[in-house]
């Protein structure tokens, strides 16, 4: 088709999205001018209806009395067709009929839950991570649900913040992509259909920088660390086009991100041009009081409005002093009205003016939920998130023959901890796949399983050991289970002390040394520390919590019908005293060099400055080959475009995936870069002794960086490129030099 018609057509639909926008806008305007300053306030009014997902904090409030005055815009943590449906009829008996947003936190799944989202991110494998938005979305939007309070993009550094298990791990380039792939999957194809939710970019910002890993923490951090490392995910999630954002708890160098105008209306709404809403985080706004940057409800409601947050989850500050405030002139009527309109907006895009009901569609949402097509979606997505940290002796896969196996360990039968933390509850009848079932679904009963619980996660004491040890010696195979229980992970969920938790490890030790081939399986949602087991035992899969197919998804890496693909998206420590460690390091002007004199070197006197397991880690049943590297050319000028291309083998005699991962050095800047960054990655599948050519692409962005003035450039010298199966495992490197 010639250039000409693409071009006219791209240009008319362009032309037409604009005029379908600037009618909304006519009809937000008219609806707003009808608007009393109490409904308006209304609007940015949001309260939980359903599960308390913050502080509880008792309100005598009559919510369908609220809803019927226009006193309340949205609702949280309601869910259901039916009662959706109910409560909007309610909005309907208001003068205006402004209809509700329903928000929840779907963040890895609905009523079929999927991995965490840190384990999907140890996948790489994007189409898989937009599947399980897509799903969730799907599943949510039948159940009456507009907006997803999800992704949560926050990049984070350190595991002993709970909520690490939420994002996408510690690098900006990998957070970015996936933060995209978790709006596209959201929102689908586009924002209004029935099948698609608002996304909503969390938490706005550097959140997961909190000082000593302790949630709510303060953050302090130079401007340029925050662009270079914090905004890019959430930059990547409003370029896909995500509806929504949520601020954060945490003061960003003294100033609370809901009050924070550099970041919500210099960066996001003025910088980036974000036309969507911004909502606070649960109390956000009264919490100002508590961090003592405002001194009452009411100015914290001016400095929230003020600074750019949109609509009030929870603290009621809005709805008690926004009025008045209009009136004193302590705040201006147009933000008011702004915040209005961006929400209003939101709602005709998703044609809840023209049906209100839309989503509340009883006999679709029973269609759709947990549905076996969602639930093969849920396993495909987990068995690709599971990370084989070791496997020396090639114990993995076992043979479906075994006659016997052993499963020990408290979280072999454990079902709802593979849910992981932020996942719905749904009562009885939605039991996940423990590891146990998993095993028995994939033998049948031709294998005798022996199971053993060994110990429960927190025990001092080791009485369970001799029966497991007897166990296990009545086997010809061992899977172990050990980690944390979900909720040992998450909001509100910061430990100084990672390691895996009780007398787990000794029981990994007495069962090691029965000398049976031991397998065990790390079940946690953030890195955890396990010194013994990493060092002696031959086999080990990190699982993390793997949702409602967990079972099932271990059973296919464990017994070879999946080969296991994923790759750390965290660094994991050897010790706690290590932390914060991520591989983007600096050189220092002592590097130091495992092996070397450490005397006077940037060094530890106790612990290896090497993680216990790198970002970008992971094994497969087979092995990959890295050759022929060539770069088309090795010098370029500042627009130029260098083509890299290398050749991958399986030279191994399992089918399996590689993440061929792109790293670069620039080797001389001010201020002085990264060892390495992550700039690009490939995951590709080979069959044995199969090779394929890849190619990778390196113009000026992926040598740009924020100098001191916050400038986005590309500094003129040398450069090193490296082709990697992890940030520790590099297999080929070349050089070029960027121009003047
Ligand atoms: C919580 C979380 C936020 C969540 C909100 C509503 O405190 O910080 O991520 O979306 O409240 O549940």
């Amino acid at each position: 088709m010639n250039y000409k018609i693409i071009a006219c057509s791209l240009l008319l639909i362009s032309i037409n999205v604009k005029a379908q926008q600037s009618k909304i806008e006519q009809k937000v305007d008219s609806v707003l001018n009808l608007m009393t300053l109490q409904e308006k306030i209304g609007q940015l009014n949001q309260l939980n209806a359903g599960d308390v997902t913050g502080p509880e904090d008792k309100k005598n409030v009559n919510i369908l009395e609220e809803i019927r005055k226009g006193k309340i815009g949205s609702l949280l943590n309601v869910k259901g067709a039916k009662i959706t449906k109910e409560l909007q009829q309610e909005a309907m008996k208001s003068r205006l009929k402004i209809p509700l947003f329903f928000g929840q936190d779907v963040i890895h799944g609905y009523r079929v839950i999927f991995p965490i989202p840190l384990a999907e991110a140890a996948s790489w494998d994007l189409d898989a991570i937009k599947l399980s938005a897509r799903v969730s979305a799907r599943e949510a939007s039948s159940s009456g649900i507009h907006w997803t309070f999800a992704p949560m993009v926050d990049i984070a550094r350190d595991p002993r913040w709970g909520r690490v298990m939420e994002g996408a791990g510690e690098d900006p380039y990998l957070g970015s992509v996936i933060a995209r792939a978790r709006v596209l999957g959201f929102q689908g194809t586009s924002l209004g259909d029935l099948d698609a939710v608002m996304a909503c970019a969390k938490h706005f910002a550097a959140y997961g920088a909190a000082i000593a890993g302790r949630d709510y923490n303060g953050v302090d951090m130079s401007k340029r660390q925050l662009w270079e490392v914090y905004l890019p995910p959430f930059k990547a999630a409003l370029d896909a086009g995500a509806a929504t954002f949520m601020n954060s708890f945490n003061t960003l160098n003294g100033i609370p991100a809901t009050g924070n105008s550099y970041l919500q209306r210099d960066i996001l709404k003025g910088n980036w041009g974000f036309k969507g809403f911004v909502v606070s985080d649960w109390d956000s706004i009264k919490e100002m009081v508590a961090h003592g940057y405002a001194k009452d409800l009411k100015e914290a409601a001016q400095m929230a409005i003020t600074a750019g947050n949109d609509m009030d989850m929870e603290s009621n500050a809005y709805e008690g002093h926004l009025a008045k405030l209009v009136k004193e002139g302590k705040v201006n009527i147009d933000h008011v009205n702004d915040a209005v309109k961006r929400i209003l907006i939101k709602k005709f895009e998703l044609g809840l003016f023209d049906n209100p009901y839309r989503f509340s569609d009883e006999k679709r949402e029973k269609a759709e939920l947990n549905s076996l097509a969602n639930k093969a979606a849920s396993r495909e997505v987990a068995k690709k998130s599971i990370v084989m940290l070791k496997n020396e002796t090639g114990i993995l896969p076992i043979s479906k023959a075994t006659k016997t196996i052993a499963l020990i360990g408290p979280l072999v039968k454990a079902n709802q901890d593979m849910r992981g933390f932020w996942a719905l509850s749904w009562g009885k009848d939605d039991i996940p796949l423990s590891l146990y079932e998993g095993v028995r679904n994939k033998l049948g009963n031709k294998t005798k399983l022996l199971y053993a619980k060994g110990c429960n996660i927190n025990d001092s004491v080791t009485t369970g050991f001799r029966d497991a040890i007897e166990t296990a010696r009545n086997a010809e195979v061992v899977i172990m289970a050990v980690g944390e229980t979900f909720d040992m992970t998450g909001e509100a969920k910061s430990k100084a002390d990672i390691h895996i938790p009780g007398v787990q490890e000794q029981l990994v030790k007495a069962i090691i040394e029965t000398g049976k081939p031991v397998i065990v399986l790390v079940m946690g949602g953030r890195p955890l520390i396990f010194n013994y087991t990493a060092t002696n035992a031959k086999s080990i899969l990190f699982t993390w919590w793997l949702g409602s197919q967990a079972g099932d998804a271990m059973a296919d890496v464990l017994f070879g019908d999946y080969n296991p693909s994923g790759k750390l998206p965290i660094t994991f420590p050897r010790s706690i005293g290590q932390i914060p460690i991520y591989y983007a390091q600096t050189h220092t002007g002592r590097p130091f060099e495992e092996g070397k004199s450490a005397n006077y070197r940037s060094a530890y006197l106790d612990v290896s400055n090497s993680p216990q397991y790198a970002f970008g880690h992971g094994l497969s049943y087979t092995t990959f080959k890295y050759s022929d590297i060539n770069l088309d050319k090795t010098e370029i000028a500042l627009n130029d475009t260098i083509k890299i291309s290398l050749k991958i083998t399986n030279t191994g005699k399992y089918t399996g995936e590689e993440v061929v991962q792109l790293y670069i050095q620039d080797k001389v800047a001010q201020p002085v870069r990264p060892i390495l960054e992550l700039k690009d990655f490939q995951k590709i599948k080979l069959a044995p002794g199969e090779t394929k050519q890849l190619v990778f692409y390196i113009e000026k962005e992926k040598l740009s960086f924020y100098n001191d003035d916050l400038k986005w450039i590309a500094q003129p010298g040398d450069f090193e490129v490296m082709l990697g199966s992890a940030a520790d495992d590099i297999r080929l490197r070349n050089a070029f030099t960027l121009k003047d």
